[in-house]
């Protein structure tokens, strides 16, 4: 039985609430706090409505360390989950560190000035962690988290060595309007404008946005356009996963989605510097998240599925062996359950299970861990429980 504090009440939020609230045995007591409490008392509501169960509630400025600490101290949560922004992230930790309390979070530090995402500032807190008996579980989210523990599975299961690995992220779902992102446009914009790296034979290989593409026919989707992007959990998984040779992650994009984004860059609206507007100041990119719609909103009109699996190759007994890892995740029927799209409700569930793994003891070390560095099964048991099955198909020809 722990007592957990949740920080961001957003659209991933969201379902991590519904989640812990639906796991009353392991979260005996639940505190949502956020920048604004009004979106807490939101959520608040719909625990009460939806499970009979009541969720303390708290506002914080979590780019303060000082009033992070005095939160900590007052609710004395075995665990922090942070699912507010990558921008508070280090806030996070820092408070987590002075107050020895355990922490997690879905997504790597990011700099708000610097469109940059890299483990090295916080992975700078192992030994800190570790000398203070505490542990941090990093990117506890679909991808990265989910698809850490795909590869993490296939090692230990079906490989000797593993030599490639395609991580594969597909949304085919629709929400009837002409641009939207699906979670926190800032940094979905960020992420997908950004130069596109893999690693192979020990170099991160750069290209420009969007400049390799493949098409893959996703289970239960269908052929989509696939682009290849930096993402963050192949700097962890460079180095855990034995005898890897080659990395990539793709996405699937629609035509008008990329258009969209092209012109929307080319007149600037992509801009994380502050410009000059009327006599005031603002960042284009954070006037264009006012603009398009609130992805919390997606969630009623989006029908469809998501599709995110890894595809691994390598050696078994000496012989060459490929297998495609994945899960789909149907929109409506996490709307169903969570009043959340699948692309929340993705990164949700995880964000549960890492807590949940954490507070059972089933992964619990002193020090700054990714995903893959813990045994998997457990962890791929819940996802079969808690809403996100899995299949596997081997590949081998
Ligand atoms: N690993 C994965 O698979 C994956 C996938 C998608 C997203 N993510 C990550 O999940 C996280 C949440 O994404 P989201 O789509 O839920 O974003 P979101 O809807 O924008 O929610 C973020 C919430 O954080 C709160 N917040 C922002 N700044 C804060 C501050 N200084 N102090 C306290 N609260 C603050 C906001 O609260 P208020 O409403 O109170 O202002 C907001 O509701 C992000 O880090 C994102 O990168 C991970």
């Amino acid at each position: 039985m722990s007592k957990v504090l949740l920080i961001g009440a957003g659209g991933v939020g969201r379902v991590v609430v519904h989640k812990l609230v639906q796991n009353k045995d392991t979260f005996s007591h639940i505190t949502l706090a956020s920048r604004r409490l009004e979106s807490c008392q939101v959520y608040q509501d719909e625990m009460i409505t939806r499970y009979g169960v009541h969720i303390d509630i708290a506002q914080v400025d979590a780019d303060s360390v000082d009033e992070l600490v005095e939160l900590i101290k007052k609710v004395e949560p075995d665990v922090v989950l942070n699912i507010a922004l990558p921008y508070q992230d280090l806030t996070i930790m820092e408070a987590c560190l002075i107050t020895k309390t355990h922490y997690l979070d879905t997504a790597n530090y990011e700099h708000p000035d610097t469109a940059k995402f890299e483990y090295k500032e916080q992975w700078a807190y192992h030994d800190r962690y570790k000398d203070a008996g505490i542990m941090a579980l990093l990117g506890s989210g679909f991808d990265p988290g989910v698809t850490n523990v795909f590869c993490a599975y296939l090692q230990k299961h079906y490989f000797d060595e593993i030599h490639t690995i395609d991580i594969l992220d597909c949304n085919g779902g629709d929400h009837g309007y002409p641009f939207a992102t699906n979670f926190n446009p800032e940094i979905n914009l960020r992420e997908v404008s950004s130069n596109g790296r893999y690693w192979e034979d020990g170099e991160w290989i750069e290209t420009k946005p969007m400049e390799i593409k493949m098409v893959w026919d996703y289970p239960q989707i269908g052929k989509k356009d696939s682009y290849l992007l930096y993402h963050e959990e192949m700097e962890s998984l460079v180095k855990h996963i034995k005898g890897l040779k080659r990395i990539r992650f793709f996405m699937t994009f629609g035509e008008s989605y990329l258009t969209h984004m092209k012109c929307l860059e080319n007149v600037g609206m992509l801009g994380i510097e502050e410009v000059e507007h009327n006599g005031c100041k603002i960042v284009p990119i954070q006037f264009l998240k006012t603009l398009l719609p609130d992805p919390k909103t997606l969630g009623e009109r989006t029908k469809g599925k998501t599709n995110i699996g890894v595809v691994a190759k390598g050696l078994k007994d000496g012989k060459e062996v490929s297998y495609y890892l994945y899960n789909v995740c149907d929109h409506q029927e996490a709307f169903k359950e969570t009043n959340s799209q699948a692309v929340s409700y993705t990164t949700g569930v995880p964000a549960m299970i890492g807590a949940k793994m954490m507070c059972e003891g089933k992964w619990m070390s002193d020090g700054v861990w990714n995903m893959e560095q813990f045994d998997p099964d457990p962890f791929m048991d819940e996802l079969n429980k808690q809403g996100l099955p899995w299949h596997i198909e081997n590949l081998s020809s």
